[in-house]
């Protein structure tokens, strides 16, 4: 699949405007967010910010007191949240949750956008968008790449798919979040990213916390070999872009590192770890996949040849690659 990413970043007008600075052509639209956790907040302090007025609902009293104190209306039911704003953004745990609290009201969404931004997976996204088109609405679905404090950031990365028409007549709220990334018309497209994006951050934890469960049993500080850590995965990462193309053209040649030598260095550090107490839960599987791939010939290739054996059970046709 060829995508073209493209950032879509607030211009310098595009801030003035939102800002409510008397130059607008039109003032900031009116926006309900429906969930009010963490990022509900967040997303709701930072409309507010840019002058946008904010309806606020949660399912639990209280949560919209201080959404009120920095301005914004607390709704006094969902129906009254919907009808108050042609954008309806929702940011709850699930879409079990999400699709709850609109169905009772499901028909008051006809003509408005709705946005999804609770987590959930490519299919659930696309059934809501189902669900919203039967009933009139527009839909997007989004997946917040950041964490509270960093909404209404450049650094704070949103991805946005479903209805472009939505997104663009909508991108102004949008830009207050931070940086807006519109994937493509297929709903699916902004969990997926999201959840490989996820799946990459877990791993790197991963390592990080097992890395630290082995000096630990040494007694050295997590706070020193962080210090560590830091730089030294920083140096791993600048490799990414080309093992990216290896798994893109297919050839996994190397002149760094091969998938035997990695074979040997993890039998080292699983019987390291097992000398320092420490559980395998983490590394086991990911040395199974280097032995899989020495077993199946591929041991001079270099560990971008593991991104292709993860996907090999959907992909029969991957067998023509092995070598004889
Ligand atoms: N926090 C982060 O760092 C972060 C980063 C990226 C994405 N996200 C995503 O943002 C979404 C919200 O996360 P959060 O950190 O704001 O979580 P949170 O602080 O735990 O808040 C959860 C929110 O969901 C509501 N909720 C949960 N189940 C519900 C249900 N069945 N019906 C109605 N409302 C329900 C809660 O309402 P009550 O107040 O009534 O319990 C609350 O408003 C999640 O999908 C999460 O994956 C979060």
């Amino acid at each position: 699949m060829e995508q073209e990413l493209q950032h879509r970043r607030p211009t310098q007008s595009q801030e003035a405007d939102a800002g409510g600075s008397g130059r607008s052509e039109a003032p900031p639209a009116p926006v309900t967010v429906v969930g009010l956790g963490k990022m509900g907040k967040a997303l709701t302090s930072a409309l507010l910010k840019q002058g946008h007025p904010v309806t606020v609902w949660n399912r639990s009293a209280g949560r919209a007191d201080e959404m009120v104190r920095q301005g914004a209306t607390a709704a006094t039911g969902i129906d009254a949240a919907i009808s108050a704003s042609p954008l309806i953004i929702v940011c709850v745990t699930d879409y079990a949750g999400a699709h709850g609290i609109l169905a009772p009201f499901g028909p008051l969404l006809a003509g408005r956008t709705l946005v999804n931004l609770s987590n959930g997976t490519p299919e659930q996204a696309r059934r809501m968008a189902e669900w919203a088109a039967a009933l009139g609405a527009d839909y997007v679905d989004g997946g917040i790449m950041a964490i509270p404090p960093m909404i209404s950031r450049p650094e704070a990365l949103i991805l946005y798919s479903g209805s472009e028409r939505a997104f663009e007549r909508h991108r102004r709220a949008f830009d207050a979040f931070g940086t807006s990334m519109y994937l493509g018309g297929d709903p699916g497209l902004a969990p997926l990213f999201d959840l490989a994006l996820l799946s990459a951050m877990y791993g790197m934890f991963g390592g990080y916390f097992h890395a630290l469960a082995m000096v630990g049993a040494d007694n050295v500080p997590a706070v020193d070999f962080t210090r560590l850590v830091i730089p030294w995965l920083h140096a791993m990462i600048a490799g990414f872009p080309r093992m990216a193309e290896s798994v893109d053209s297919g050839d996994h040649a190397t002149d760094i590192s091969s998938l035997d030598i990695n074979d040997v260095g993890f039998d080292n550090l699983i019987e390291a770890s097992r000398g320092q107490g420490v559980r395998l839960d983490l590394v086991a599987p990911l040395q199974a996949l280097v032995r899989r791939g020495v077993a199946e010939g591929y041991s001079s290739d270099g560990l971008s040849r593991l991104a292709v054996l993860l996907r090999q059970p959907a992909e029969p046709e991957a067998d023509a690659e092995k070598p004889a």
